[in-house]
């Protein structure tokens, strides 16, 4: 009888200690699949800001681009990159203007009136890297060139700002910055930079003023 009721108390500590292991093990397994899953989330968090902060870093990347067809606008835009660096890029149509003053300023003149855009050869796809864009242009009928003007018309530049600096020979930056903000309704355009064709050497120290201003 004695020998009965030890056997019966070991096989109930028995089963007590089985029903404990596999509560353990259960307990370990759901702890490990938890751990398993925050770590998902947490990694998933650090890609997002990985991610986010690498579109921030390109977002601010400076990129200057300008159009010059008598080299007046070129000198600018590479005084400004000594100034500031980032990119520089040179819109180009993908029909060259005369060499002919008279024919250029004639063709031009056309495209002006008519609001022709030009087709550019330029590949811009990676203008979306690119936060801030100074944009130069000669003055073309008191505007921005053509090319220019292609320029912003073919490209988002929603959320970016947008530099204006231009050349001229007589009669200023003209609606040149109206005209700019009309092609890219959605960019920040800020006070632009307007110097005469034969000033742009002389020009340096009011440069670095506007530079500054606009930082
Ligand atoms: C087709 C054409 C139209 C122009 N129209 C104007 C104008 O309306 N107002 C002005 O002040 N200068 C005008 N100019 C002069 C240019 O704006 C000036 O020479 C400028 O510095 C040229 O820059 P670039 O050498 O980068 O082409 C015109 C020049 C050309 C070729």
């Amino acid at each position: 009888m004695r020998k009965k009721f030890i056997l019966y108390v070991l096989c109930i500590i028995c089963f007590l200690l089985m029903i404990s292991f596999a509560l353990i093990a259960y307990a370990k397994t759901c702890s490990t699949a938890i751990n398993a899953k925050n770590y998902k989330a947490e990694m998933q968090m650090l890609n997002d800001f990985i991610d986010k902060e690498q579109q921030v870093r390109k977002a601010d990347k400076t990129l200057i681009v300008y159009y010059s067809y008598t080299d007046d606008t070129r000198k600018l835009a590479n005084m400004i990159h000594e100034k500031i660096g980032g990119d520089i890029l040179e819109i180009q149509p993908l029909e060259l203007y005369p060499d002919d003053y008279n024919a250029a300023y004639a063709q031009g003149r056309k495209e002006v009136e008519e609001r022709i855009k030009p087709q550019l050869n330029n590949n811009f796809k990676d203008i979306s890297e690119y936060g801030t864009i100074y944009l130069g242009s000669p003055i073309w009928f008191g505007t921005i060139a053509p090319p220019v003007a292609s320029f912003l018309y073919g490209q988002s530049l929603a959320g970016k700002t947008i530099i204006p600096f231009c050349t001229y020979d007589g009669l200023g930056a003209g609606q040149s910055i109206e005209e700019i903000a009309h092609l890219s309704p959605n960019a920040r355009v800020t006070e632009g930079f307007a110097v005469k064709r034969t000033e742009v050497e002389k020009s340096r120290e009011a440069l670095a003023k506007w530079l500054k201003r606009i930082d």
